[in-house]
């Protein structure tokens, strides 16, 4: 049993509040997956990020989608490093890390060709190694991954405690989302699933795609689905995006930003992860401990 005065939706106390010895927390890491293209998982990984570390959490925020809405566009950050320098020797991991709104930490995307997960194995001890020497404290981090269900973004999903799947109110967002759930569940082994629709124009919008969502999976696949809320569509958001801020920070009275705030809530109030102690190397060692397999049928 938890003891009561433990709040587990902000586990980390302000810097120095706690003695570091009583309760290493292990580190929590949420992917933000989608299956279509476009329907916000950047906006939900940053705005989710960020308003975890305003929360008090020590936030990580890993972009691992080599599309052109990057996190550091998306926040108007200049990485001079990515980890395709890490493997290239040509840097440290260290170097790779962009202080973020809010003091959050953010690793840009690998700029190369390739995603992490289709790197050679050699390349995968090597980003290991380099996790481990990462001696930042964390106590979470969310994964945005790109649109689609290449075996990489699979990978991600499946090393996560917690898969995040954004959709919105388009006949190909649902089906894709679906598509994307089956492959996870019957593939990866994830048994739950958190459902967070976008982009909604009334708040009754995001419980009817949950429903409609619900009624397939439960009759075809064996995964628990979780309505985690719903995102209006906000013109607030779409400014942010032009100004190259989060929407929390730059307009935090916005429909949008309240609403991340409350998923950042309940998000936070998600069993804790198993383990003796947690650090990023963890989940790169479970992500790479995966089995590599061809696009399943
Ligand atoms: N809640 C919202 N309200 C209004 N506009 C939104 C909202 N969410 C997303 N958008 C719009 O959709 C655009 C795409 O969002 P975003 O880049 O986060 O999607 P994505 O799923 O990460 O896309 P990709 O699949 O290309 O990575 C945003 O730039 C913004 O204009
Ligand atoms: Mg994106």
């Amino acid at each position: 049993m938890p003891s009561p005065d433990h709040n587990p939706a902000f586990p980390a106390a302000q810097p120095g509040a706690a003695p570091e010895s009583v309760r290493p927390a292990p580190v929590r890491v949420i992917a933000v997956a989608s299956g279509k293209g476009g329907v916000g998982k950047t906006n939900v990984s940053v705005n989710l990020a960020l308003s975890l570390q305003n929360a008090g959490q020590r936030t990580l925020l890993l972009d691992t989608d080599l599309g052109l809405a990057n996190v550091d566009v998306m926040l108007g950050l200049s990485p001079r490093f990515t980890l395709a320098d890490v493997l290239a020797g040509r840097c440290e991991l260290r170097d790779t890390l962009l202080e973020g709104p809010g003091g959050m930490w953010i690793v840009p995307a690998a700029s190369g060709k390739r995603h992490m997960t289709e790197l050679l194995p050699q390349q995968h001890v090597g980003l290991v190694h380099a996790f481990s020497q990462l001696d930042v404290p964390i106590d979470t981090m969310v994964v945005d991954n790109a649109a689609g269900i290449a075996d990489g973004v699979l990978t991600f999903c499946q090393a996560a405690q917690d898969v995040i799947v954004v959709v919105c109110d388009e006949p190909a967002s649902v089906t894709d989302a679906y598509a994307l759930i089956k492959v996870l569940s019957r593939d990866r082994g994830v048994s739950r699933v958190q459902i967070l629709a976008n982009q909604v124009q009334h708040a009754a919008e995001g419980r009817q795609l949950f429903d409609k969502l619900q009624r397939v999976t439960s009759k075809f696949l064996d995964v628990t689905l979780n309505y985690l809320g719903a995102i209006p569509r906000d013109e607030w958001l779409r400014r942010a995006v032009q100004r190259q801020e989060a929407v929390v920070d730059a307009f935090p009275s916005a429909p949008a930003s309240a609403a991340f705030r409350d998923i950042a809530r309940r998000a936070g109030q998600w069993q804790s992860p198993q383990g003796p102690r947690g650090h990023v190397e963890f989940f790169m060692e479970r992500l790479i401990a995966q089995p590599s397999r061809s696009a399943a049928a």
